[in-house]
């Protein structure tokens, strides 16, 4: 029977990261993206499904965390993986990552399409404090970016 598993994620990870950030984004970061997010200290974090020893990466996190403050900078789930709970319980495992650090605010940005995220979200208690006019690039032109914030949990 197949475990699920929260890790680090290494660099050994980011071909089945950006293999799933391309089945997800409609502007994909890029494999020189996950990595220059390595070095500039981004932690990422892989949910894993191990099967016997092997495991597959079904989702992702990346997170940037400056003195007390986390900000999500990308999250996805394996489009074979959604609508099955695990985006719920990457979440969860992501906030109670911050709680033990002690983060007091959690703050991310998510285009005003997205409504399966912004219900993802909104059911952990982000609260949306601004908009950014624009912000993305869409298929065309451009989309607004939502700032979400969480700062009791
Ligand atoms: C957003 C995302 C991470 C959700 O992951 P998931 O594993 O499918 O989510 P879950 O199955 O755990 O669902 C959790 C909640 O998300 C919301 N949700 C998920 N899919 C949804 C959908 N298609 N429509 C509406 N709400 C949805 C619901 O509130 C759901 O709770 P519920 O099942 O109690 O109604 C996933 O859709 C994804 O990777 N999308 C593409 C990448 C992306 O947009 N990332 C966010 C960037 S800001």
């Amino acid at each position: 029977m197949a475990q699920l598993l929260f890790r680090k994620m290494t660099k050994a990870d980011l071909p089945a990261v950006t293999k799933i950030e391309n089945d997800c984004q409609s502007h994909p970061w890029t494999l020189l993206q996950f990595l220059d997010g390595f070095n500039a200290g981004h932690h990422g974090w892989v949910a894993c499904q191990d099967n016997a020893g092997r495991e597959e990466v079904m989702g992702f996190a990346i997170v940037a965390t400056v003195l007390d403050e986390s900000m999500l900078l990308d999250f996805c789930v394996s489009p074979k993986f959604q609508q099955m709970g695990f985006g719920k319980r990457l979440m969860t495992f992501i906030l109670e990552r911050a709680r033990a650090e002690n983060i007091v605010q959690f703050v991310l940005e998510v285009r005003a399409s997205n409504r399966p995220a912004i219900a993802l979200y909104e059911s952990f208690g982000f609260k949306k404090i601004s908009a950014r006019k624009d912000y993305y690039p869409a298929k065309i032109g451009r989309e607004d970016g939502l700032v979400y914030s969480l700062s009791s949990f």
